[in-house]
């Protein structure tokens, strides 16, 4: 993505996790690394109540805030929403969209997905757009398919420029807080087929600087050979994001892969 450095795109997704005090001091732990992570693009995404705490805890650093979900309208009567022109003014610089659990539990379409990739792109927000099969569809040998659908309706309308605001995340449902991690080789089949299709669609530029994120069970030791795979940019982190040794270990372990020819 433009102007925001090369290296890996590691993101927390905390999930509905943490008190104030909590939040405030994984924040600043994570702060406290950044030192030895340049070069990284780290991203903290909690819930919304902590939103200011954490991003005051961030202000000045070059750690950036996201948020886990946004609503497609700026505003009006929809009680318990949040739109993305709040979650800009709160201090966000990215929102996800379309995560498997949204999906699960709260009815998230492909539809919905893509009314809220336009708002938050019309706000100046990068959203991190989730996509990823279930158990069954990768056993019926259908992952691809499921993937393509999701990209083609969740990313409808979308100019090649309006892509280079766009973060993908991988996430095989599957492997989010089961312990089983894809393989590298599975998720690097994935991810490859991802920036084929980007460049199917949006050309050879927009897709080499795309940044696909790989999500479900990343920890400190699998982190280094997921990294070293050519079209695995970085992770979107959930259990292990909770924990700063873990996440500032899984920082490491990419840049040091980085580091490294792919
Ligand atoms: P886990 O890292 O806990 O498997 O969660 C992955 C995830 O859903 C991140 O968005």
């Amino acid at each position: 993505m433009a102007g925001i450095g090369q290296g890996p795109f590691i993101a927390g997704n905390w999930k509905m996790h943490l008190t104030r005090p909590e939040a405030r001091a994984l924040a600043q732990n994570v702060v406290a690394a950044m030192p030895g992570l340049q070069e990284s693009r780290i991203v903290l995404i909690p819930p919304f109540t902590v939103l200011g705490e954490v991003g005051a805890v961030l202000a000045g650093s070059d750690v950036r805030l996201g948020a886990q979900d946004l609503f497609w309208e700026d505003r009006g009567a929809y009680t318990g929403e949040v739109s993305a022109p709040m979650l800009k003014e709160a201090g966000c610089a990215h929102v996800l969209v379309g995560h498997s659990e949204r999906r699960q539990y709260f009815g998230e379409t492909d539809e919905t997905v893509n009314r809220k990739v336009h708002a938050a792109l019309r706000s100046g927000l990068s959203p991190i757009v989730c996509v990823g099969e279930v158990l069954e569809e990768r056993e019926s040998g259908r992952t691809t398919e499921r993937i393509d659908a999701q990209l083609s309706a969740g990313l409808r309308g979308l100019s090649p420029a309006e892509m280079a605001g766009i973060v993908l995340a991988y996430e095989p449902v599957w492997a989010i807080g089961t312990g089983k991690t894809a393989s590298p080789g599975q998720a690097e089949e994935v991810h490859a087929h991802i920036r084929r299709r980007l460049r199917d669609n949006y050309g050879n530029d927009r897709a080499t600087c795309a940044i696909i994120l790989y999500g479900g069970s990343v920890k400190p030791a699998n982190s280094y050979p997921l990294f070293k795979e050519k079209n695995i940019d970085g992770f979107l982190v959930g259990g292990a994001s909770l924990d700063a040794a873990d996440f500032i270990g899984i920082a490491g372990e990419a840049l040091r892969a980085y580091g490294e020819e792919k």
